[in-house]
């Protein structure tokens, strides 16, 4: 498959037509409106990270690529190692806006790699090399959700009822999305499947984010609150769980958006499949275990307050509001990366899955 312009301009992360700022749709402000950013400052891209105005691992993998590209722009740096170090601060500080989805750190150290490896080249120089790595970061996202729609779509049939949680389609990757990845292609060969979304507590990406990525694509998507999912399963509706993943550590226990490891225990329950699909930038070798993944604490208001025209709770009442949560391997049937479906046992068979890389 080749990837065209309009691909790389179709997503929710781009480059602007001058090419001096990383365009955003800002995902805080869908479905009620569609509200584009252009951002040009470490500050601001900070921001939108931190928001969710760009979020979704892979999305903030390109988001990432593309930012340091536009940051070098504005560097006023007289030599290359001055612009290198500058450019690691940068880098440093996008890296701390999340601490979860592998694909931030994978994108920032890939674009420090293009600096570091070119040493003898002129900022002008780097500065272009820059602008050509985060087009291939994109690129290599559209071409490795297309392998991952495929090799899913393999795990389904006409008429399946997949369930799925959180936000994991095109507006967090980039074409097809994770996933949602099945479905849409499936959709595109008249291969028709039923989704039910979670609605995703507290920030809501599954119902403001998912289901109307369904809706506009003409799939058959169903809303359900979080606490739905057990009824659902139990009523027969679902044949797959289909889930994203923010970062895949070397054992096969996989971080992604909080809920998701109940629904993997609800699916063991009823005996229905439960797979991540995610890209190999998701998949962190160097991470050995669940419990080695950092999880993101985020602030209380967002359970209280942030939805509704009154608080929910009292002022002093304490809330935990972690943003992920880890899924044991043994709740996991199998990971759908883009190199090919990937069964238990996951230490061994992800190993497998680099191998060549180690070979080159
Ligand atoms: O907090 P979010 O909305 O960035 O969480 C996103 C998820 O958990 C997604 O499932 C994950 O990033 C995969 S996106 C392909």
């Amino acid at each position: 498959m080749s990837v065209t312009a309009d691909d790389l301009k179709n997503g929710s992360v781009f480059l602007s037509e001058d090419e001096r700022s990383v365009g955003i749709i800002d995902q805080t402000q869908l479905p009620n409106r569609q509200v584009y950013l252009n951002l040009t400052e470490a500050e601001e891209m900070y921001d939108a990270i931190k928001k969710l105005a760009v979020r979704g691992a892979p999305a903030i993998g390109i988001f990432a690529g593309y930012a340091m590209y536009v940051l070098a722009l504005h560097e006023d740096a007289e030599s290359a190692d001055a612009f290198r170090a500058s450019m690691q601060k940068k880098a440093d500080y996008l890296n701390s806006s999340r601490p979860t989805a592998v694909n931030l750190s994978w994108a920032l150290k890939r674009q420090m790699k293009v600096i570091e490896d070119h040493a003898d080249k002129s900022v002008p120089e780097l500065i272009s090399l820059l602008k050509k790595e985060a087009v291939a970061i994109h690129t290599e996202d559209i071409e490795m959700c297309t392998r991952i729609a495929e090799y899913g779509l393999t795990l389904v049939k006409e008429g399946d009822g997949i369930l799925t949680h959180c936000n994991a389609g095109p507006l967090a990757t980039s074409k097809y999305g994770t996933s949602i990845g099945p479905v849409l292609l499936g959709k595109e060969r008249g291969i028709d499947l039923k989704v039910f979304a979670d609605e995703t507590r507290p920030l809501l990406q599954g119902a403001r984010l998912t289901s109307y990525e369904l809706e506009r694509a003409g799939v058959d998507v169903t809303l359900i609150c979080d606490n739905m999912a057990s009824l659902v399963m139990k009523n027969g509706w679902v044949q797959a769980c289909f889930v994203g993943c923010d970062r895949v550590a070397a054992n096969g226990d996989f971080a992604n958006k909080i809920g998701t490891s109940g629904v993997a225990i609800l699916a063991k329950h009823y005996g229905i499949p439960f797979y991540t699909l995610g890209p190999t930038s998701t998949i962190d070798m160097n991470c050995p275990t669940g419990e080695d993944i950092q999880i993101e604490l985020r602030d209380p208001e967002e359970i209280k307050n942030m939805w509704y025209k009154e608080p929910m709770a009292l002022g002093e009442t304490k809330c935990y509001n972690p943003s992920f949560d880890v899924t044991d391997h043994s709740l996991l049937t199998a990971i759908v990366t883009d190199r090919g479906i990937v069964y238990p046992p996951f230490d061994v068979n992800l190993k497998k899955l680099f191998a060549e890389d180690q070979d080159k």
